[in-house]
């Protein structure tokens, strides 16, 4: 048993891998020589390739396996294997059809185990060919998967277990993200000191790259690796930059996707009902760990949140009758009321579903998010008990008024029904596995809705079709709106996005239009096509759970033309795995959630599952009786069964990114370019050369000069933060803020007018609050709109803004690469006391006989030199001679009345 034991217990197992590594090595018949895993990911869709080449050492032909884990959440799009120079790829096929075809490998249980579900996240592919003595066969598998955005970053999950060392060992992953890649950290069970030289992760603005190169010895000697090998899943966690409340909108052949995940909104308050069961199932540990997650996350409800409880099993008892404000005493009474919870007797979903609804519906709701959220770990037995009556009473009660978030505890739950329940009702179905961190499985489901930002989504898109889901009842801190369509007749010019939404207080508005693409990019990209089609199957399907009849017929049929165009095995989809003449060919079906393997030869994944979780994924060969006391050593804040060598800090892989540049790759640090962005797009060395550069940078200003030829300038700091205009007659208010580069102009401008209306602008576009709604809307758009006090007129990248007897024109430029803003009056507030830098008033001066470097100026002799300025106020932007004057004489008072320090 030497697998389980070098698997399963830490130290000793180290020991033995170290002892037995090398001899089991030579005496393998067969050698994995090289297992390759290549993952791309653009636009949040991830392609992963799992490359293994294996040698039949022998002189006799035997049956070489290939067997692989893969996320659950993936879709199969491709297999192949070659042998002998002979490539047999898989065909997918409707589900029926490759099952009639081949229903004697059927018959015979061979495609029973080809896919099947393990654990939480991972689904294991596994299968067979025969190779002659002394040959090769290559396998190669591709799945792809949009990763879903979660507690603010996506996690791309890769599980490596080639099955034995391999000498030819590598993991890459390749990341490009338009909007810029905010963070990149590693986890997962690989990632552990042992392994640390091992990884290289090289991050740029929007490109990052993960190397995973371990040799031989260190595949053998890390944690949780033995004489089989690497045995871990590598977890890439990253979150992009959003320069934008309206997020990324990204075009290829004439299809779209838009992510919109906007964070600085108000959080909402929110009215929630939890529903637990404590039906005589829940018994000993679950109820314990349910007692403990209800406290905790009583603990994080906010001060405006209205809270109810409901306990059931028979019979439903409500802590209180009615929503009550989660302050200090309530929250105390409601904890103690959840410390003596207790399982009793059978389960009456349908009563207690019904009576949170209720306390929800008596609530109101104006101004707040409402959400129901059950808990259970069994089927209805008590009351009603026919689950298609409970699908019809729930959804008529709820009516689409707010969602119901279902938590499946444990595998003796009837998903199916839990799942479809929660669809119904705008929600999702999660399983909750039975294993030491379920508190903190319920806690973390807790907090991807725990922060409501939006109410009644409605994302639109002027010029789209083929649209997926664009209404959403809520959206959540954190989490991320998808939508994706197609651009018919690929007609961009005519194309806006749209949403609008509620948000705390008020109704707000954001649109743009599609990024002009910048040439430099050369994507081959039929990526945006393909995380449409994967979305679109993925949102059919659940809807095809909600539906009967011919609806049900009409979108299993929709779902499965875009399966078999685009090769997905999906759970209407199958693969045939054609092999060479002589074997049979094997079925690979998609398994449902929760779907045990029946393999009697295989252990029973039912008991396996405890030990699996999150973050790390143990050999499904070790039953709980391998592992002595290993719920314990979990501990480590339920993020995954890691010992105290498996938890590193994050510095462990913050590589200086220079120098990791350098390191692997070194023809390329000159290239070392954010392609797409192009207020960044020079290497980095040079930027670095500029700041030991002495003179300060700064931005030049040009002031007319009365009756003379030549204009006066001046030069103000850059970054600062300068006060515009102020007219105090009409409440009215503008500030812009410097850029960080040498006359790079305003990188945001503010006006206030009154006390509650702002116009806020920045290089991405304009954001205008008229006191109760939101608008936003970017610079490419055309735009006229007006209230009672302010006009908005936008086309040709110039914002001409009226209020009350001022006119401002703002015009946004990109020169050398760099894109700011520059304000021009147009028309000067009327009445006294206006102020600010472009209230400054025309200055005469006269030239001082004789000395040309002297100028007079309001009687005082000023020190000028003969130098030049771009006039911004033109869009021409010619370059005008004038004199040069110090900042002082410029502003008179003082550079410190021309400054603010908020916007
Ligand atoms: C990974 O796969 C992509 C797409 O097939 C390919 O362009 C890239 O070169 C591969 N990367 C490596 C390191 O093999
Ligand atoms: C939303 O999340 C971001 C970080 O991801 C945080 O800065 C912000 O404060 C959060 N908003 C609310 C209302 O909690
Ligand atoms: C997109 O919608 C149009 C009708 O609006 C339909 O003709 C076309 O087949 C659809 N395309 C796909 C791939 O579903
Ligand atoms: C989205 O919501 C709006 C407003 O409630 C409604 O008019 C529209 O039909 C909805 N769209 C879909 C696809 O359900
Ligand atoms: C804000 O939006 C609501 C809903 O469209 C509208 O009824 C209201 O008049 C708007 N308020 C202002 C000040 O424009």
């Amino acid at each position: 048993m030497m697998k389980g034991v070098s698997v399963g217990v830490g130290l000793l197992g180290l020991l033995l891998a170290c002892v037995t590594t090398a001899p089991t090595d030579k005496n393998r018949d067969w050698d994995i020589y090289s297992f390759h895993i290549n993952s791309t990911v653009t636009s949040r869709y991830a392609t992963t390739i799992i490359t293994s080449r294996v040698a039949n050492r022998i002189d006799q032909s035997q049956e070489i396996e290939f067997h692989v884990k893969i996320p659950k959440n993936a879709f199969i799009s491709k297999f192949k294997m070659t042998i002998e120079g002979q490539t047999y790829d898989g065909i997918v096929k409707q589900k029926e059809e490759a099952q009639q075809q081949y229903t004697q490998a059927v018959s015979r249980g061979q495609s029973a185990g080809i896919v099947s579900s393990v654990g939480r996240t991972l689904e294991e592919f596994k299968t067979s060919v025969t190779v002659a003595a002394l040959s090769k066969v290559t396998f190669e598998l591709t799945y792809e998967e949009l990763l879903k955005r979660r507690l603010g970053k996506y996690e791309l999950l890769i599980h490596a277990r080639p099955m034995q060392p391999v000498a030819d060992f590598k993991i890459d992953v390749y990341i490009n993200e338009r909007p810029g890649i905010n963070f990149l950290d590693i986890t997962g069970g690989l990632s552990t000191e042992a392994l640390a030289n091992a990884i290289t992760k090289t991050h740029a603005s929007s490109e990052a790259w993960v190397h995973f190169y371990p040799s031989k010895e260190q595949q053998s000697q890390c944690e949780s690796c033995g004489e089989q090998g690497l045995n871990g899943d590598l977890v890439i966690a990253y979150d992009v930059h959003r320069k934008t409340s309206m997020g990324d909108l990204n075009e290829a052949k004439g299809y779209f996707v838009h992510h919109f995940a906007p964070s600085n909104l108000p959080r909402i308050p929110k009215n929630v009902v939890f529903i637990i069961d404590r039906s005589g199932s829940m018994h000993g540990r679950k109820m314990e760990q349910t007692r403990e997650a209800l406290l905790k996350i009583l603990g994080d409800l906010a001060e405006d949140d209205h809270f109810g409880l409901i306990t059931f099993d028979s019979s439903v008892s409500t802590w209180r009758k009615e929503l009550l404000p989660a302050n200090q005493d309530n929250l105390e009474a409601a904890k103690s009321f959840a410390r003596h919870i207790h399982e009793r007797g059978a389960t009456d979903i349908n009563a207690a579903v019904l009576e949170g609804t209720a306390m929800l519906n008596r609530h109101p709701q104006e101004g707040s998010a409402s959400l129901l959220i059950l808990l259970t770990d069994g089927d209805p037995t008590t009351g009603e008990t026919n689950l298609e009556k409970i699908h019809e009473n729930i959804k008529e009660a709820i009516g689409k008024k707010f969602p119901l978030y279902c938590l499946g505890f444990g595998m003796d739950v009837n998903f199916d029904f839990l799942e479809k329940m929660a669809l119904e009702n705008g929600g999702v179905g999660r399983r909750i596995y039975t294993d030491s961190d379920a508190a903190l499985q319920l806690q973390g489901f807790y907090e991807e809705v725990a922060t409501p930002l939006l109410t009644d989504v409605q994302m639109v898109y002027l010029g789209g079709a083929n649209l997926t889901q664009t209404n959403f009842s809520q959206y959540y801190n954190g989490s991320e709106i998808v939508v994706a369509g197609q651009i018919p007749d690929n007609n961009i010019e005519m194309f806006t996005a749209e949403v609008i939404a509620i948000s705390k207080s008020n109704r707000v508005m954001y649109s743009d239009t599609l990024p002009t693409k910048e040439p430099i990019e050369a994507r081959s990209d039929s990526h945006i096509q393909r995380l449409w089609a994967y979305l679109t199957v993925k949102q059919l399907l659940d809807k095809e759970v909600q539906l009967s009849g011919t609806a049900k017929e009409k979108v299993k049929k929709e779902a499965l033309d875009l399966c078999l165009k685009y090769g997905f095995v999906t759970p209407f989809t199958s693969m045939v795995v054609t092999k060479p003449q002589g074997e049979d060919s094997q079925v690979a079906h998609k398994p449902k959630e929760g779907e045990k393997r029946i393999q009697s030869s295989q252990v029973d994944y039912g008991s396996s599952l405890h030990f699996l979780n999150h973050q790390v994924h143990r050999a499904p060969e070790l039953s709980a009786r391998n592992i002595p006391g290993s719920a314990n050593k979990r501990g480590g804040g339920g993020r995954g069964i890691m010992s105290s060598g498996g938890l590193m800090s994050r510095s462990d892989y913050d590589y200086d990114v220079g120098h990791a540049v350098q390191q692997s790759f070194p023809d390329f640090a000159m290239d070392f370019l954010d392609f797409n962005d192009p207020l960044r797009a020079h290497p980095t060395k040079t930027t670095m050369r500029t700041t030991t550069t002495t003179v300060s940078p700064v931005q030049r200003f040009l002031l007319p000069a009365e009756g003379q030829a030549l204009p006066l300038c001046y030069d103000i700091p850059v970054a600062l933060s300068l006060r515009l205009l102020i007219d105090p007659n009409n409440d009215l208010a503008m500030n812009g803020q410097l850029g960080q580069s040498p006359s790079a102009g305003y990188q945001k401008i503010v006006i206030h007018y009154r006390s509650d209306q702002h116009i806020g602008l920045d290089t991405t576009g304009i954001t205008f609050n008229d006191g109760q709604n939101t608008t936003y809307f970017s610079w490419s758009l055309k735009i006229n709109h007006e209230t009672d006090s302010v006009s908005l007129i936008l086309r040709d990248k110039e914002m001409d803004v009226t209020i009350a007897s001022t006119r401002v024109v703002i015009m946004l430029y990109k020169r050398n690469g760099i894109k700011f803003l520059w304000p021009v009056l147009r028309q000067r507030p009327t009445g006294e006391n206006i102020i600010g830098i472009m209230a400054l008033p025309p200055v005469a001066y006269e030239e001082v006989q004789g000395i040309t470097m002297k100028l007079k100026i309001q009687d005082k002799e000023v020190d000028v030199s003969r130098d030049s300025a771009v006039d911004l106020s033109v869009r021409s932007a010619p370059n005008v001679a004038c004199w040069l004057m110090p900042l002082q004489s410029a502003l008179l008072g003082g550079l410190a009345d021309f400054t603010v320090t908020q916007l």
